[in-house]
Order: C-alpha cells, then structure tokens, then sequence
C-alpha cells in the first residue's frame, strides 16, 4: 500500500481526478490511497492566511513557512533530530513541485514506487518560502522547464507515473512487466486490425510488415527500433 498525499488550497481539483477509472479499482484492492489536505485548515488566523508578500519587494505573494511546516509536521509526522526535520518513516518523500527541482523521469518514479508515502507540497502563488525546501522537503522536483499555475498538476503528472509501476494498478503482472521490464525504454508504436484501413478510395494504411510475420527474430528488432530508450 502506498499512500499519495497532496498539499494544496486546491484539494477539491485533486481528489476527483483519483476516483475514477483504474485509480478507484486500486483503492478497493488496497494498493493505494489518495488523500488530499487543504492548505488553509493549517492557518493559524481566521481569514486562514496562507501567504504573505515577498522579503526584498517584488509582485505577487509567497506562500508562509509556518503554515507548511504545521502542514507537514502534520501529514509526513515531522520528527526532529537535532537541527533536522525529517518525516518520523524513511519511505517517507517529501516532494516539493517546483520549476526549479530535479527533472521528473521514469528512472524517478521507479525509485518513488518503493516508498510507503509521497507528499506532494503543492505551491501556488509565486511560490512556497524556500525555508520549506531547505529545512522539511526530502526532494524537490520540477515536471518540465515551464510555469504551471501551481504543483497541483506536476503531483498529479509523478503521482500516476509511480501508481502504475505498483503491481496489480494497470492490471496483470506481465503486462507491466512488458512495459516496463526494460528500464530507461519506451515501448513503440502498436497495430491492430485491420491490416490495411482504407480512409479514401486509393489511400492504404498499412500495418509494417515485420509485425505479420510471427516471427519473433524480426518482431523484436522492430519494436526496438520503433521505441525509445532515454
Ligand atoms: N510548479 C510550477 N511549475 C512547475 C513545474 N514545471 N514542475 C513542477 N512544479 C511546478
């Protein structure tokens, strides 16, 4: 059982996507569990501040070390060892969504797979007081070089990568041995029937005909070069 948690002001863009499809089927055999946490119930103050303007100037607001931290002591039960904070279990992550973090990948997510809990600190505004990332994030993490609105997305984006390589979640075990058995490759492109599909009167779609042939020492060498390996 692994367990997604998403920190957000957001929860209720989050939680719908999980309910459905393949996601639900894996909650009911216990393989996983999304739960999402507003960012606001941790506000000390009654009009639930969770951001305030920026040290040095500048437009737009940051998001407040002391409600994160309250979040997160919360949610990843923070333990403290002398100056550190770290979550109390070491299959804990603590990933902090930023443009500025380590590139997302499938080698990540299959080492995210063998943690027990992931924790999405989802920022939003011009971002989260990088007292979080230095002092509680276990990693920050960035799902390509552009500006979402927020980590909402980019959690979501690691937290269906990593849901999928826990056995049973897509279904039968070889079928995501085949097609994830080669690590760092991406299966190539597919065909079925028919053979040959007709979308106008002299236009032939075809089927490469390496795949007709059945046999494996031509098939294989095909979907190799019709793949692709990062
Ligand atoms: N937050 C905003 N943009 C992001 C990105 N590209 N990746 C992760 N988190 C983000």
């Amino acid at each position: 059982m692994i367990i997604f948690d998403f920190i957000t002001i957001f929860p209720e863009i989050v939680a719908p996507y999980f309910e459905g499809s393949l996601f639900a089927k894996a909650r009911d055999k216990k393989l996983l569990r999304v739960r999402t946490h507003n960012l606001r119930d941790f506000a000390s103050d009654r009009h639930h501040t969770v951001d305030d303007s920026p040290y040095g100037g500048g437009l737009g607001m940051v998001m407040k070390v002391d409600v994160w931290h309250k979040a997160l002591a919360k949610v990843a039960k923070l333990k403290v060892s002398g100056k550190k904070f770290k979550p109390a279990k070491k299959d804990t992550a603590i990933v902090m969504l930023t443009p500025r973090g380590r590139k997302f990948d499938q080698r990540m997510a299959q080492k995210l797979a063998k943690m027990k809990q992931i924790v999405f600190v989802c920022g939003r505004y011009e971002g989260v007081d990088e007292r979080v990332a230095k002092n509680i994030a276990t990693m920050e993490v960035s799902i390509g070089d552009y500006d979402l609105m927020g980590g909402e997305l980019a959690g979501m984006v690691i937290a269906e990568t990593v849901a999928r390589l826990i056995p049973g979640v897509i279904g039968k075990p070889e079928f995501l041995k085949e097609r994830n058995g080669k690590e760092g490759f991406f299966e190539s492109a597919q065909y079925t029937r028919p053979e040959v599909y007709s979308p106008k009167k002299g236009i032939n779609w075809r089927v490469p005909k390496e795949l007709l042939t059945g046999d494996p020492k031509k098939i294989g060498p095909w979907r190799q070069a019709h793949g692709k390996a990062i």
